[in-house]
């Protein structure tokens, strides 16, 4: 597979597009074809052996990508081949495949893109747990935010506007500052141009901010809690200036206010549940259309490198992402049939509606590896979800507990159980095959069944299909096998894929 190499630390001009040896996934880990990879800053230091975490060299960098579940290790009960999914990965991202823990790997959303699958985690994840977890932002407040245009800057931007805050941006260019406003920041500072502390005292009426988001640190970081408001709160957030800034303890006295740690890494492996609370408003917040990410560029692979240097001479404005592969499926596995229906006018094959109807078994099996058409849609409704629940005891709250899957499922709603989704198929069969002589039909099992998209209930999906095969068995009859995809309406992923198995008798 390619992947970019750093052969020892070095800036982003060192690193090489190389051919790496495949991947096998340990105990706990998925295996992930890569199909986008976010640029974040620490990606900068890690290549540089300057960041908390030092892989030995040679490896790839790159820590949050988005693709589909190649294989699984040993104990992973949570994710299957085939899962769109994204991930923190440390490093390892900018390549055609990574090594993920299988905990800090999530199901995408439906109707989630790769490219904004892989861009949020970091960002969103950081800047919503500063203002919420640590300053408790309240709407009204007057928030000041440091490099403002950069990765966690503009999602703390987006996510203070929000939450009901007036936000004042501060970036090094006017070119920056625009994107800020077109976020919703009320006031603009080019903290090169302009005096930090004496711009936000005119634009405070003299009271100062009552919270100060600072990813940068460094010479910025004096002005910037001169001018905080009595009681404020100063997120430590980064250092991106280079400078680690020392501070006279006796401005914090005179302000009566907190410095608070930022440590979101931390936060996510120290208190899990709180970390996917967030996650879930910030991907309720990304469906409904109220956070987008702000993507600077999309660099093929063998750009990453150049899509480093950019981050590090702060050219980057919102995100910038490293698109591997714009299409990522799974090797022999039929994740999407996109097939028409054979029309006939035969008197041994007729067609009816969506569906076909055989004269015979001779009839059928002249039709081999022929599509048998569409079906109709049929919406799975939470009433179905329930009484299927009902039958297997399967009442997990994913499925069954509207208000919790509301609170705290990814996808904001309760899903239809795979397997109920997998049951529709003889509905759908009926609808697409039926043979005339046949004094005899089971279904007698299935194959190689992948549940890919999960089916939020209230949605609809619809069955198309291929008749791959029709074999005489010796005790009387054939069997057959169906190549059936489950669509799901709205997603250019299948709910489910499977081969139906049944046996036909005259
Ligand atoms: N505490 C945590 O949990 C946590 C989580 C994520 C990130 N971080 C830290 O937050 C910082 C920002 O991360 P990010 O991903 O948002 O990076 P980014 O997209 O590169 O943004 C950083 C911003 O800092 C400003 N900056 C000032 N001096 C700079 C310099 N010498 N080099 C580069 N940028 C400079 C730039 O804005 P202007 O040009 O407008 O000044 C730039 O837009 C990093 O230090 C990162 O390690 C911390």
């Amino acid at each position: 597979m390619k992947a970019i190499v750093c052969k020892k630390y070095g800036g982003p001009n060192t690193l090489v597009l190389d051919d790496a040896p495949s991947l096998t996934p340990a105990k706990g880990q998925v295996l992930i074809a890569v199909s986008a990879c976010g640029v974040n800053f620490p990606d900068t230091l890690i290549i540089e052996g300057k960041y908390q975490f030092k892989p030995a060299p040679p490896f790839t960098p790159g820590g949050e990508v988005a693709g589909v579940v190649l294989a699984i290790g040993e104990g992973v009960k949570h994710h299957k081949v085939g899962d769109a999914v994204f991930a923190l990965t440390s490093w390892g991202g900018f390549a055609e495949e990574v090594l993920a823990p299988a905990h800090q790997t999530f199901p995408i959303p439906p109707g989630m893109d790769f490219v904004t699958a892989s861009s949020m985690m970091y960002t969103y994840g950081t800047s919503y747990h500063a203002l919420k977890d640590r300053a408790a932002l309240q709407p009204g407040e007057t928030i000041l935010v440091l490099g403002a245009a950069g990765g966690v800057g503009l999602a703390a931007v987006q996510l203070a506007v929000l939450m009901g805050a007036t936000v004042i941006a501060a970036a090094s260019s006017d070119e920056k500052l625009a994107v800020c406003r077109t976020h919703g920041a009320a006031h603009t500072v080019n903290y090169l141009t302009e005096n930090l502390k004496e711009k936000v005292k005119e634009l405070t009426n003299g009271k100062g901010v009552d919270v100060v988001y600072d990813p940068v640190g460094d010479v910025f970081a004096e002005p910037a809690i001169r001018s905080m408001a009595w009681k404020g709160r100063y997120l430590v957030v980064g250092f991106a200036g280079g400078e680690i800034p020392k501070i006279p303890l006796n401005l914090m006295l005179l302000k009566g206010c907190a410095v608070m740690g930022v440590f979101w890494g931390q936060f996510a492996t120290l208190e899990p549940q709180q970390s996917m609370k967030n996650f879930v408003d910030i991907v309720r917040w990304i469906a409904a259309g109220k956070l987008r990410q702000h993507i600077h560029k999309i660099y093929e692979l063998a750009d990453a490198p150049q899509a480093l240097q950019d981050l590090a001479d702060r050219r980057v404005v919102g995100k910038a992402i490293v698109q591997v592969a714009t299409e990522v499926t799974m090797p022999a596995q039929p994740v999407a049939l996109k097939v028409e229906a054979v029309e006939t006018t035969d008197d041994d094959v007729r067609k009816v509606g969506n569906g076909l109807i055989f004269k015979n078994l001779a009839a059928l099996k002249s039709f081999q590896g022929k599509s048998i058409g569409t079906s109709n849609w049929q919406e799975v409704t939470q009433g179905m979800i329930n009484d299927f629940a009902k039958a297997t005891l399967d009442f997990q709250w994913i499925h069954t507990d509207e208000a919790r899957a509301k609170a705290e499922s990814p996808f904001g709603q309760t899903i239809a159980h795979g397997f109920l989704t997998l049951c529709l198929s003889p509905v759908f069969m009926y609808e697409l095959l039926r043979v005339e002589s046949a004094k005899l039909s089971l279904n007698y099992g299935t194959n190689k069944v992948r549940f890919i998209t999960p089916v939020p209930s209230g949605s609809k999906v619809r069955m198309s299909a291929i008749l791959k095969s029709v074999d005489d068995m010796e005790s009387g009859g054939v069997r057959t096998i169906v190549e059936a995809t489950i669509e799901l309406h709205g997603s250019d992923r299948p709910a489910c894929v499977a081969e139906l198995i049944s046996v036909i008798r005259e």
